[in-house]
């Protein structure tokens, strides 16, 4: 897929950019280091990374079922990457996240409409369904890619903050590590009731927890687990961004099943976590956390946390496109 288009250069000339967007089921080697590439351009440029956990692991093990990797090149500049985008299926809907090279961004966002178009027909082409676009810390831009996208606002994620250590009083409940080879099927049970109603977070399979254990950020002692009468009853697992500068710790998944729930044990959980952290040297806490779940807020505001920047999705409903009446529109 090409496309074209006029824009200013810095002497007040038009200068007309060409644009190629391709479509990858795998990635090469090859083209996982030229994204990774644009990734670590756009994460230094912003301050935080281009994609979420989900798709960057699905990126560098190659794509799994339903994986679509968009890559813009400018063809007046050799075919240099200029953006990338990657489209996943989930068990209800689809996803898209997208990031344009710093050097390649324009105040009209243009290669980033072409590769959410580009994300957007192919989803069409696959039988259609609804989309999301998550942005993290939007700006005016975004809401302009979104409207030319025909998409509209969706759900808010705030990511929040708390300074290391809290002053609530300690945690009285006693945890211990995960184990990993033996807890992942009761964990999975827990989490997934617990999330039953979140997009994401509600429907992990065994693939997708045995992935966190075997990245290298992944550690046991800060996977908390508390038991009743030999069950599982909650669990804070959290995660030490050690690339970060300072280090930042994060409550990554924080659960608690449905029969516990509201009687104190997610503070308590919540309490042992950030406990854990403040031991292994961390200063600053942070989790994600959807503006709708008032529970889990008010139990974050409660202690200490407070709002640090905003993520956002912009959804569509994208209608099925027979491809064979569309001759030409395929990639
Ligand atoms: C969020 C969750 C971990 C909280 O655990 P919990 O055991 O249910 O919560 P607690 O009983 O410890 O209550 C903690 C605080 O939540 C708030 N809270 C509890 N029930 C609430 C309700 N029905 N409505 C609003 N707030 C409520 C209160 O502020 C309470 O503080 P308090 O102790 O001062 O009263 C748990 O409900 C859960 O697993 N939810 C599903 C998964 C999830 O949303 N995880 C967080 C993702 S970021």
């Amino acid at each position: 897929m090409s496309s074209q288009d006029t824009r200013h250069c810095r002497r007040c000339c038009s200068v007309s950019v060409m644009r190629h967007i391709e479509v990858k089921r795998r990635m090469a080697e090859a083209d996982i280091a030229e994204v990774s590439e644009l990734l670590q351009a756009a994460a230094s440029a912003d301050g935080h990374r281009p994609l979420g956990e989900h798709k960057w692991l699905d990126l560098v093990e190659g794509g799994r079922a339903g994986f679509a990797g968009f890559v813009a090149r400018d063809t007046n500049r050799s075919g240099v990457l200029v953006g990338y985008a990657q489209l996943t299926r989930g068990p209800g809907s689809w996803a898209i996240e997208r990031v344009v090279h710093p050097d390649s961004r324009t105040p009209d966002g243009s290669v980033a409409i072409d590769l959410v178009n580009a994300a957007l027909a192919e989803v069409a082409s696959q039988g259609g369904g609804h989309v999301h676009l998550w942005v993290p810390k939007p700006g005016e831009t975004d809401d302009l890619i979104a409207k030319q996208a025909r998409m509209s606002q969706g759900r808010v994620l705030y990511q929040m903050r708390a300074p290391l250590p809290v002053s609530s009083p300690a945690s009285n409940i006693t945890t211990r590590a995960f184990e990993p080879g033996v807890d992942e099927d009761a964990w999975l049970q827990v989490n997934n009731a617990a999330f039953a109603q979140h997009p994401e977070q509600g429907s992990w399979t065994l693939d997708t927890l045995l992935r966190r254990e075997a990245e290298p950020w992944f550690d046991p002692a800060g996977f908390l687990v508390y038991s009743e009468h030999g069950s599982i009853a909650g669990s804070c697992w959290t995660k030490v961004h050690a690339d970060e500068q300072p280090p930042i710790g994060e409550i990554y998944v924080i659960s608690v099943d449905p029969s516990h729930q509201g009687k104190g044990l997610g503070r308590q959980l919540l309490l042992a976590g950030l406990e854990y952290l403040t031991t292994a040297g961390v200063e600053t806490a942070m989790l994600y956390v959807d503006s709708h779940n008032t529970r889990a807020l008010s139990l974050y505001e409660a202690i200490g946390f407070s709002l640090d920047h905003i993520d956002r999705a912009w959804t569509a409903d994208v209608p099925p496109v027979n491809l064979a009446r569309h001759s030409g529109q395929g990639f």
